[in-house]
Protein backbone atom coordinates (compact mmCIF):
# COMPACT_ATOMS: atom_id res chain seq x y z
CA UNK A 1 0.00 0.00 0.00
CA UNK A 2 0.84 3.32 -0.91
CA UNK A 3 2.81 5.24 1.68
CA UNK A 4 3.94 8.96 1.42
CA UNK A 5 7.89 9.22 0.72
CA UNK A 6 9.84 12.21 1.95
CA UNK A 7 11.71 13.56 -0.75
CA UNK A 8 15.26 13.97 -1.25
CA UNK A 9 15.48 16.54 -3.03
CA UNK A 10 13.00 19.10 -4.51
CA UNK A 11 13.95 19.54 -8.11
CA UNK A 12 11.54 19.59 -10.50
CA UNK A 13 11.85 16.54 -11.69
CA UNK A 14 12.25 14.73 -8.11
CA UNK A 15 8.68 15.94 -7.66
CA UNK A 16 7.45 14.85 -11.08
CA UNK A 17 8.56 11.59 -10.47
CA UNK A 18 6.71 11.35 -6.76
CA UNK A 19 3.45 12.88 -8.31
CA UNK A 20 3.49 10.35 -10.70
CA UNK A 21 3.83 7.58 -8.42
CA UNK A 22 1.16 9.44 -6.21
CA UNK A 23 -1.19 8.96 -9.04
CA UNK A 24 -0.61 5.47 -9.92
CA UNK A 25 -1.13 4.31 -6.48
CA UNK A 26 -4.13 6.41 -6.34
CA UNK A 27 -5.68 5.54 -9.08
CA UNK A 28 -4.73 1.87 -8.80
CA UNK A 29 -6.92 1.69 -5.39
CA UNK A 30 -9.59 3.88 -6.49
CA UNK A 31 -10.41 1.30 -9.11
CA UNK A 32 -10.62 -1.26 -6.19
CA UNK A 33 -13.63 0.43 -4.72
CA UNK A 34 -17.16 -0.87 -5.00
CA UNK A 35 -18.84 -0.88 -1.87
CA UNK A 36 -20.26 2.15 0.02
CA UNK A 37 -17.58 0.99 3.13
CA UNK A 38 -14.70 0.82 0.99
CA UNK A 39 -15.74 3.97 -0.07
CA UNK A 40 -15.50 5.31 3.31
CA UNK A 41 -12.23 3.73 3.88
CA UNK A 42 -10.78 5.09 0.36
CA UNK A 43 -11.96 8.78 1.30
CA UNK A 44 -10.44 8.61 4.56
CA UNK A 45 -6.96 7.43 3.68
CA UNK A 46 -6.89 10.02 1.02
CA UNK A 47 -8.61 13.00 2.42
CA UNK A 48 -9.10 12.73 6.42
CA UNK A 49 -7.94 15.85 7.94
CA UNK A 50 -5.81 14.02 10.73
CA UNK A 51 -3.79 11.95 9.10
CA UNK A 52 -5.14 11.17 5.07
CA UNK A 53 -2.46 11.53 2.26
CA UNK A 54 -3.34 15.25 1.32
CA UNK A 55 -2.46 16.36 5.28
CA UNK A 56 0.23 14.13 4.91
CA UNK A 57 1.93 15.21 1.21
CA UNK A 58 1.09 18.70 3.15
CA UNK A 59 3.18 18.24 5.49
CA UNK A 60 6.20 16.28 4.61
CA UNK A 61 5.98 17.94 0.75
CA UNK A 62 5.30 21.55 1.55
CA UNK A 63 6.27 21.33 5.09
CA UNK A 64 9.72 20.32 4.77
CA UNK A 65 10.47 22.14 0.89
CA UNK A 66 13.07 24.68 1.51
CA UNK A 67 11.50 28.57 1.01
CA UNK A 68 12.63 29.02 -2.55
CA UNK A 69 10.67 26.07 -3.60
CA UNK A 70 7.48 26.67 -1.68
CA UNK A 71 5.74 28.08 -4.38
CA UNK A 72 5.89 25.63 -6.43
CA UNK A 73 5.67 22.37 -4.06
CA UNK A 74 2.55 24.40 -3.02
CA UNK A 75 0.82 24.33 -6.21
CA UNK A 76 2.01 20.94 -7.09
CA UNK A 77 0.35 19.62 -3.80
CA UNK A 78 -3.20 21.16 -4.39
CA UNK A 79 -2.94 20.51 -7.63
CA UNK A 80 -2.35 16.44 -6.45
CA UNK A 81 -5.20 17.52 -3.76
CA UNK A 82 -7.79 18.27 -7.03
CA UNK A 83 -7.07 14.99 -9.00
CA UNK A 84 -7.81 13.08 -5.33
CA UNK A 85 -11.09 15.13 -4.77
CA UNK A 86 -12.13 14.20 -8.51
CA UNK A 87 -10.77 10.45 -8.07
CA UNK A 88 -12.51 10.16 -4.85
CA UNK A 89 -15.79 11.59 -6.45
CA UNK A 90 -15.70 9.38 -9.34
CA UNK A 91 -15.91 6.44 -7.26
CA UNK A 92 -18.88 7.72 -5.16
CA UNK A 93 -20.68 7.67 -8.36
CA UNK A 94 -19.60 4.35 -9.49
CA UNK A 95 -20.45 3.19 -6.25
CA UNK A 96 -24.09 4.93 -6.24
CA UNK A 97 -24.56 3.23 -9.39
CA UNK A 98 -23.60 0.18 -8.68
CA UNK A 99 -25.93 0.13 -5.73
CA UNK A 100 -29.28 1.11 -7.95
CA UNK A 101 -28.08 -1.54 -10.00
CA UNK A 102 -28.47 -4.25 -7.01
CA UNK A 103 -31.03 -2.19 -5.97
CA UNK A 104 -33.05 -3.26 -9.25
CA UNK A 105 -31.45 -7.02 -9.17
CA UNK A 106 -33.23 -7.06 -5.61
CA UNK A 107 -36.38 -6.02 -6.88
CA UNK A 108 -36.64 -8.27 -9.82
CA UNK A 109 -35.78 -10.78 -7.56
CA UNK A 110 -38.69 -9.98 -5.25
CA UNK A 111 -41.72 -9.58 -8.13
CA UNK A 112 -40.39 -12.73 -9.29
CA UNK A 113 -41.01 -14.51 -6.29
CA UNK A 114 -44.35 -13.14 -6.04
CA UNK A 115 -45.16 -14.56 -9.37
CA UNK A 116 -43.89 -17.89 -8.69
CA UNK A 117 -45.66 -17.45 -5.22
CA UNK A 118 -48.79 -19.95 -4.95
CA UNK A 119 -51.81 -19.00 -2.62
CA UNK A 120 -53.26 -22.46 -2.70
CA UNK A 121 -56.21 -20.62 -0.18
CA UNK A 122 -57.28 -19.06 -3.32
CA UNK A 123 -60.42 -19.92 -5.50
CA UNK A 124 -59.59 -21.30 -8.61
CA UNK A 125 -60.38 -19.60 -11.92
CA UNK A 126 -63.60 -20.77 -13.18
CA UNK A 127 -64.01 -21.04 -16.93
CA UNK A 128 -67.70 -20.37 -18.12
CA UNK A 129 -69.00 -23.09 -19.58
CA UNK A 130 -71.07 -22.66 -23.20
CA UNK A 131 -74.80 -22.33 -22.75
CA UNK A 132 -77.58 -23.36 -25.41
CA UNK A 133 -78.26 -20.78 -28.00
CA UNK A 134 -82.12 -19.94 -27.52
CA UNK A 135 -82.97 -21.04 -31.18
CA UNK A 136 -81.37 -24.33 -30.05
CA UNK A 137 -82.63 -24.41 -26.89
CA UNK A 138 -86.15 -23.54 -28.66
CA UNK A 139 -85.62 -26.12 -31.27
CA UNK A 140 -84.55 -29.07 -28.67
CA UNK A 141 -87.85 -28.09 -26.25
CA UNK A 142 -89.88 -28.29 -29.32
CA UNK A 143 -88.50 -31.31 -30.77
CA UNK A 144 -88.91 -33.21 -26.93
CA UNK A 145 -92.75 -32.47 -27.33
CA UNK A 146 -92.85 -34.42 -30.32
CA UNK A 147 -90.78 -36.90 -29.17
CA UNK A 148 -92.43 -37.55 -26.40
CA UNK A 149 -95.60 -38.65 -28.81
CA UNK A 150 -93.33 -40.92 -30.14
CA UNK A 151 -92.02 -39.06 -33.41
CA UNK A 152 -88.40 -40.09 -34.43
CA UNK A 153 -85.70 -37.05 -35.35
CA UNK A 154 -84.88 -36.65 -38.73
CA UNK A 155 -82.41 -34.34 -40.75
CA UNK A 156 -81.19 -33.54 -44.32
CA UNK A 157 -78.69 -31.04 -46.58
CA UNK A 158 -79.17 -27.48 -46.06
CA UNK A 159 -77.79 -27.23 -49.49
CA UNK A 160 -80.63 -28.82 -51.61
CA UNK A 161 -81.54 -29.55 -55.02
CA UNK A 162 -84.58 -28.05 -57.25
CA UNK A 163 -86.06 -31.46 -57.14
CA UNK A 164 -86.50 -31.79 -53.50
CA UNK A 165 -86.94 -28.57 -52.30
CA UNK A 166 -89.19 -27.45 -54.75
CA UNK A 167 -90.06 -29.91 -57.71
CA UNK A 168 -91.31 -33.02 -55.73
CA UNK A 169 -93.53 -30.77 -53.26
CA UNK A 170 -95.62 -29.94 -55.87
CA UNK A 171 -94.11 -26.61 -56.98
CA UNK A 172 -94.29 -27.14 -60.90
CA UNK A 173 -91.41 -25.54 -62.47
CA UNK A 174 -91.70 -21.77 -62.98
CA UNK A 175 -95.04 -22.16 -61.42
CA UNK A 176 -95.76 -18.70 -59.29
CA UNK A 177 -95.54 -20.34 -55.33
CA UNK A 178 -91.98 -20.26 -55.86
CA UNK A 179 -92.15 -16.76 -55.93
CA UNK A 180 -93.27 -17.00 -51.89
CA UNK A 181 -89.74 -18.11 -51.14
CA UNK A 182 -87.42 -16.16 -52.06
CA UNK A 183 -84.60 -18.41 -53.42
CA UNK A 184 -80.60 -18.51 -52.73
CA UNK A 185 -79.25 -20.46 -55.46
CA UNK A 186 -76.23 -21.60 -55.87
CA UNK A 187 -74.06 -19.78 -58.70
CA UNK A 188 -72.36 -21.56 -61.98
CA UNK A 189 -74.93 -24.36 -62.52
CA UNK A 190 -76.76 -23.04 -65.50
CA UNK A 191 -75.29 -26.50 -67.48
CA UNK A 192 -77.41 -28.49 -65.32
CA UNK A 193 -81.29 -29.75 -65.73
CA UNK A 194 -83.19 -27.62 -63.68
CA UNK A 195 -84.14 -30.42 -61.37
CA UNK A 196 -80.80 -30.97 -60.17
CA UNK A 197 -79.85 -27.29 -59.70
CA UNK A 198 -78.68 -26.59 -56.05
CA UNK A 199 -79.83 -24.11 -53.79
CA UNK A 200 -80.34 -23.14 -50.23
CA UNK A 201 -82.98 -24.86 -48.83
CA UNK A 202 -85.59 -22.34 -48.41
CA UNK A 203 -87.96 -24.80 -46.10
CA UNK A 204 -87.38 -28.21 -44.01
CA UNK A 205 -89.90 -29.68 -46.22
CA UNK A 206 -87.56 -31.51 -48.82
CA UNK A 207 -86.59 -33.66 -46.17
CA UNK A 208 -90.34 -34.85 -45.86
CA UNK A 209 -89.35 -36.47 -49.30
CA UNK A 210 -86.07 -37.99 -48.45
CA UNK A 211 -87.62 -39.51 -45.23
CA UNK A 212 -90.31 -41.28 -47.55
CA UNK A 213 -87.52 -42.11 -49.61
CA UNK A 214 -85.82 -43.58 -46.75
CA UNK A 215 -88.71 -45.91 -45.33
CA UNK A 216 -91.89 -47.03 -46.26
CA UNK A 217 -94.98 -45.97 -44.45
CA UNK A 218 -96.31 -45.34 -41.54
CA UNK A 219 -93.93 -42.00 -40.60
CA UNK A 220 -93.47 -39.95 -37.61
CA UNK A 221 -91.49 -37.69 -38.12
CA UNK A 222 -89.87 -34.38 -36.60
CA UNK A 223 -87.08 -32.44 -38.57
CA UNK A 224 -85.33 -29.53 -37.32
CA UNK A 225 -83.33 -27.44 -39.32
CA UNK A 226 -81.28 -24.70 -40.47
CA UNK A 227 -82.86 -22.73 -43.85
CA UNK A 228 -82.44 -19.88 -45.84
CA UNK A 229 -83.81 -17.27 -47.82
CA UNK A 230 -83.05 -14.12 -49.72
CA UNK A 231 -85.02 -12.01 -47.01
CA UNK A 232 -83.57 -8.49 -46.40
CA UNK A 233 -82.74 -8.30 -42.47
CA UNK A 234 -85.19 -6.36 -40.21
CA UNK A 235 -86.39 -7.08 -36.76
CA UNK A 236 -88.26 -10.24 -37.59
CA UNK A 237 -86.62 -11.25 -40.79
CA UNK A 238 -83.30 -12.89 -41.23
CA UNK A 239 -81.37 -14.38 -44.36
CA UNK A 240 -80.95 -17.22 -42.27
CA UNK A 241 -83.14 -18.81 -39.54
CA UNK A 242 -84.58 -22.23 -38.62
CA UNK A 243 -87.31 -24.85 -39.18
CA UNK A 244 -89.28 -27.93 -37.24
CA UNK A 245 -90.72 -30.03 -39.61
CA UNK A 246 -93.51 -32.31 -38.70
CA UNK A 247 -95.29 -35.44 -41.01
CA UNK A 248 -97.01 -38.24 -39.93
CA UNK A 249 -98.14 -40.48 -43.02
CA UNK A 250 -100.12 -43.43 -41.94
CA UNK A 251 -104.09 -45.23 -42.78
CA UNK A 252 -106.65 -43.12 -41.80
CA UNK A 253 -105.10 -39.91 -40.85
CA UNK A 254 -107.33 -36.97 -40.67
CA UNK A 255 -107.40 -33.36 -39.78
CA UNK A 256 -108.67 -34.28 -36.75
CA UNK A 257 -105.48 -35.74 -35.95
CA UNK A 258 -103.50 -32.87 -37.28
CA UNK A 259 -105.45 -30.36 -35.47
CA UNK A 260 -105.29 -32.65 -32.26
CA UNK A 261 -101.22 -32.89 -32.30
CA UNK A 262 -100.86 -29.61 -32.62
CA UNK A 263 -102.69 -28.78 -30.56
CA UNK A 264 -101.62 -30.73 -27.32
CA UNK A 265 -97.62 -29.51 -28.84
CA UNK A 266 -98.97 -25.88 -28.57
CA UNK A 267 -100.09 -26.71 -25.28
CA UNK A 268 -97.33 -28.34 -23.87
CA UNK A 269 -95.02 -25.43 -25.12
CA UNK A 270 -96.87 -22.75 -23.97
CA UNK A 271 -99.06 -23.31 -20.93
CA UNK A 272 -102.20 -25.36 -21.22
CA UNK A 273 -104.69 -22.18 -21.09
CA UNK A 274 -103.28 -21.64 -24.89
CA UNK A 275 -105.95 -22.42 -27.60
CA UNK A 276 -105.70 -22.95 -31.37
CA UNK A 277 -107.62 -22.28 -34.44
CA UNK A 278 -106.84 -23.39 -37.92
CA UNK A 279 -107.36 -20.99 -40.66
CA UNK A 280 -107.30 -21.48 -44.14
CA UNK A 281 -104.02 -21.51 -46.68
CA UNK A 282 -102.02 -22.26 -49.43
CA UNK A 283 -99.26 -24.79 -49.58
CA UNK A 284 -99.16 -26.51 -52.62
CA UNK A 285 -97.59 -29.46 -50.92
CA UNK A 286 -100.34 -29.98 -48.84
CA UNK A 287 -104.13 -29.97 -49.22
CA UNK A 288 -106.07 -28.73 -47.39
CA UNK A 289 -103.69 -26.05 -46.03
CA UNK A 290 -104.09 -23.95 -42.90
CA UNK A 291 -101.98 -21.77 -41.13
CA UNK A 292 -102.47 -22.74 -37.05
CA UNK A 293 -102.92 -19.20 -34.81
CA UNK A 294 -102.31 -19.36 -30.77
CA UNK A 295 -104.60 -17.37 -28.58
CA UNK A 296 -101.70 -14.62 -27.57
CA UNK A 297 -99.27 -15.78 -25.10
CA UNK A 298 -99.43 -12.18 -23.38
CA UNK A 299 -102.75 -10.83 -23.02
CA UNK A 300 -104.51 -14.77 -23.40
CA UNK A 301 -106.70 -13.67 -26.15
CA UNK A 302 -107.92 -10.03 -24.66
CA UNK A 303 -105.50 -8.21 -27.27
CA UNK A 304 -102.16 -6.20 -27.33
CA UNK A 305 -99.66 -4.64 -29.01
CA UNK A 306 -97.83 -7.98 -29.49
CA UNK A 307 -100.93 -9.55 -31.34
CA UNK A 308 -102.31 -6.37 -32.62
CA UNK A 309 -105.10 -6.59 -30.53
CA UNK A 310 -106.66 -9.50 -32.23
CA UNK A 311 -105.87 -11.80 -29.71
CA UNK A 312 -104.07 -14.39 -32.07
CA UNK A 313 -100.62 -15.19 -33.21
CA UNK A 314 -99.78 -16.90 -36.44
CA UNK A 315 -97.59 -20.02 -35.83
CA UNK A 316 -96.96 -22.02 -38.28
CA UNK A 317 -97.93 -23.77 -41.33
CA UNK A 318 -99.54 -27.08 -42.07
CA UNK A 319 -101.99 -29.52 -44.06
CA UNK A 320 -102.99 -32.49 -45.34
CA UNK A 321 -100.39 -34.52 -47.75
CA UNK A 322 -101.46 -33.43 -50.74
CA UNK A 323 -101.89 -36.32 -53.19
CA UNK A 324 -99.58 -35.12 -55.74
CA UNK A 325 -96.55 -35.39 -53.15
CA UNK A 326 -97.12 -38.96 -52.67
CA UNK A 327 -96.96 -39.47 -56.53
CA UNK A 328 -93.61 -38.68 -56.44
CA UNK A 329 -92.98 -41.36 -53.55
CA UNK A 330 -95.22 -43.93 -54.70
CA UNK A 331 -92.43 -46.43 -55.50
CA UNK A 332 -91.43 -46.71 -52.17
CA UNK A 333 -94.87 -47.52 -50.92
CA UNK A 334 -96.74 -44.43 -50.31
CA UNK A 335 -100.01 -45.07 -52.56
CA UNK A 336 -102.29 -42.26 -51.87
CA UNK A 337 -105.72 -44.41 -51.93
CA UNK A 338 -103.99 -46.03 -48.86
CA UNK A 339 -102.59 -43.70 -47.16
CA UNK A 340 -102.92 -40.56 -46.02
CA UNK A 341 -100.84 -37.61 -43.86
CA UNK A 342 -100.34 -35.03 -42.29
CA UNK A 343 -97.65 -31.97 -42.15
CA UNK A 344 -96.48 -29.00 -40.94
CA UNK A 345 -93.76 -26.48 -40.47
CA UNK A 346 -93.05 -23.73 -38.22
CA UNK A 347 -90.49 -20.95 -37.56
CA UNK A 348 -87.86 -21.60 -34.53
CA UNK A 349 -86.64 -17.88 -34.31
CA UNK A 350 -90.03 -15.98 -34.58
CA UNK A 351 -91.34 -18.57 -31.72
CA UNK A 352 -88.62 -18.05 -29.82
CA UNK A 353 -88.70 -14.47 -30.31
CA UNK A 354 -92.60 -14.88 -28.50
CA UNK A 355 -91.61 -17.10 -25.96
CA UNK A 356 -88.34 -15.37 -24.87
CA UNK A 357 -89.54 -12.12 -25.67
CA UNK A 358 -87.02 -11.04 -27.28
CA UNK A 359 -87.62 -7.38 -30.07
CA UNK A 360 -84.93 -8.23 -32.79
CA UNK A 361 -84.32 -11.64 -34.47
CA UNK A 362 -80.71 -10.24 -34.84
CA UNK A 363 -79.60 -10.72 -31.69
CA UNK A 364 -79.99 -14.34 -31.92
CA UNK A 365 -77.17 -14.19 -34.34
CA UNK A 366 -75.12 -10.87 -33.60
CA UNK A 367 -73.02 -13.42 -30.96
CA UNK A 368 -72.80 -10.79 -28.40
CA UNK A 369 -72.09 -12.83 -25.14
CA UNK A 370 -73.95 -10.16 -22.58
CA UNK A 371 -77.26 -10.47 -24.70
CA UNK A 372 -76.86 -14.53 -25.03
CA UNK A 373 -75.70 -14.83 -21.32
CA UNK A 374 -79.41 -14.32 -20.50
CA UNK A 375 -80.43 -17.12 -21.20
CA UNK A 376 -77.66 -19.48 -19.33
N1 LIG B 1 -92.62 -25.35 -45.54
C1 LIG B 1 -93.59 -24.35 -45.28
C2 LIG B 1 -92.90 -23.00 -45.15
O1 LIG B 1 -91.74 -22.95 -44.98
C3 LIG B 1 -94.35 -24.64 -44.01
C4 LIG B 1 -95.18 -25.88 -44.08
C5 LIG B 1 -94.64 -27.09 -43.75
C6 LIG B 1 -96.51 -25.83 -44.47
C7 LIG B 1 -95.41 -28.26 -43.81
C8 LIG B 1 -97.29 -26.94 -44.55
C9 LIG B 1 -96.73 -28.16 -44.20
O2 LIG B 1 -93.55 -21.98 -45.24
Amino acid sequence: MYTVPKLADYSPEALEKAAHELRTALEGEAAKVETEAQLKDFRNRWRARRSGVVTQITKVWLGNAPPGRKPNVGFRVNLLATEIDEEIEGCRRRVAALDQLQAYDRSQEKTKLASERLDITLPGVRRPIGVKHPVLRMMDEIVAVFKAMGYSIGKGPEVETDYYNFESLNFPPNHPARDTQDTLFIAGQERKAARDRLMLRTHTSPVQIRTMEQQPPPVRIIIPGKVHRNDPLDATHSPVFHQVEGLAVDTNITFCDLKGTLDHAMKALFGSSVKTRFYPSFFPFTEPSADMQVSCIFCGGKGCRKCKFSGWIELLGCGMVDPNVFEFVKQYGYDSSKISGFAFGMGVDRIALLKYEVEEIQLFFQGDVRFLEQFA
